[in-house]
């Protein structure tokens, strides 16, 4: 199945302000997260079938490794896991993680589990089961 994008700036957001003042973001604009730890981005994801799938999160992070749990359906899927510097606020890296979604709606959440995260641009789920792969 083919990757589907989800904008941070249309997820449900805890704690965070629509921002668009570095440029390279990828829709309307990203997430920048509040100055606390606990603050979230809970984005619907939508799995046409149950199976494993790769989560890329889109991210800058100017001079700072900002770390997010990431969790899917309420279970822990990465804790802190790591958002390392990009260099410039204009810069932007994904990082990925693998998690299992099950049929229909999932949610997803990045939440800070340090003081401050990096501000979020997307997330881009892509199915990895056998039934996903391409076969000639
Ligand atoms: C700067 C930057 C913001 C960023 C913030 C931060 O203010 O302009 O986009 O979110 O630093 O450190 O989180």
């Amino acid at each position: 199945a083919a990757s589907v994008p989800y904008e941070a700036e249309s997820a449900k957001i805890s704690q965070g302000a629509v921002e668009s003042n570095h440029a390279g973001y990828s829709g309307t604009g990203f997430v920048n997260f509040d100055v606390v730890t606990g603050a979230y981005v809970e984005f619907t994801v939508d799995a046409a079938q149950a199976g494993p799938a790769r989560l890329d999160f889109r991210y800058a992070s100017a001079s700072a490794d900002r770390p997010l749990d990431i969790a899917v359906g309420g279970g822990t899927v990465a804790d802190d896991l790591s958002f390392p510097a990009t260099g410039a606020w204009t810069t932007w890296k994904t990082v990925s993680v693998n998690a299992t979604l099950k049929a229909g709606s999932n949610t997803v959440r990045a939440t800070t589990s340090g003081v401050d995260g990096p501000n979020l641009d997307k997330l881009t789920v892509t199915p990895t089961g056998p039934a996903d792969t391409e076969r000639p």
